[in-house]
């Protein structure tokens, strides 16, 4: 695997350097932009991911696992596993027998995983969309837990997902979305882009942490689109569910044989 070095890679990943329609930095200005911020509210991330979702998260955490279809001794590779929220819940599924392998390329974030070990996880820090030394075929699932909305060329994301998974095995994709009914989506609004952000910059002490929320949220593609962008590349039986009244959805898909 093309690990990326503590200080020096910004690899782009064959990412165009191109801005997205929201203003956000495409390509490597966006990866670098990503992994400093990361790198600096790794302290706070995950009280502020309770407070925010008021203890939600663990429930789409779970339902992403179910979809998963692991079970005791499985493989799974869990990318942009940051603190290892997703990651640690899927150890506890595969067991002792299992083996799990979380990647992310916040330095910051995997210290903060690394203080809960759970089971058989391994972190390494890498960059999602070149898994260079993980072999093809070497897990029963992969699973991404909102980094997507973070990473601009999910063709190579969603490439090395399915390059890595066995045939038949399974690639879950979980992502905060804007709702669709609109008086939710009004009143949701003023908690999502005018509550969130204020919070998160006293929680985190940074505010483009969490202006940077929203804005990625809206500029990230519909699930139709996700749904397309995973057909595209080697998976089948894509389908998405939403939750929480839709400001969660939850891709799953199975490797191609
Ligand atoms: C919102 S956090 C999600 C963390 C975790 N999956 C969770 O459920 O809490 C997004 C993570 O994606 C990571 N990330 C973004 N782009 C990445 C990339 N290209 N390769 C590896 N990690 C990436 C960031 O460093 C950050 O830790």
């Amino acid at each position: 695997m093309q690990w990326v070095s503590s200080t020096t890679s910004r690899r782009g990943g064959g990412i165009s350097a191109v801005r997205g329609d929201s203003g956000l930095p495409g390509g490597r200005e966006r990866a670098r932009m990503v992994r400093e911020m990361f790198d600096r509210i790794s302290g706070r991330y995950e009280l502020l991911n309770a407070v925010m979702t008021a203890g939600l998260y663990r429930l789409w955490n779970r339902r992403a696992v179910d979809l998963t279809w692991l079970g005791p001794g499985g493989r799974v590779i869990d990318l942009a596993c940051g603190t290892g929220s997703l990651t640690r819940e899927l150890a506890r599924r595969v067991g002792p027998g299992g083996y799990v392998l979380g990647v992310d390329f916040s330095e910051n974030m995997l210290a903060a995983a690394r203080e809960r070990p759970v089971g058989q996880i391994e972190y390494r820090l890498g960059d999602a969309t070149r898994l260079e030394g993980v072999p093809s075929g070497g897990f029963d699932a992969a699973t991404i837990a909102y980094g997507a909305r973070n990473i601009p060329d999910l063709e190579a994301l969603f490439a090395e997902m399915a390059r890595v998974v066995r045939n038949g095995g399974r690639v879950v994709c979980l992502e905060i979305a804007e709702p669709e009914d609109p008086l939710f989506a009004r009143f949701y609004g003023i908690w999502f882009d005018k509550i969130v952000p204020r919070l998160g910059a006293v929680i985190s002490g940074d505010a483009r942490a969490y202006s940077y929320l929203p804005e990625s949220v809206k500029e990230f593609v519909s699930p139709e689109g996700l749904a397309a962008i995973m057909r595209r590349n080697g998976l089948q039986s894509v389908r998405w569910e939403r939750l929480a009244g839709g400001i969660i959805t939850l891709h799953h898909a199975t490797k191609r044989a």
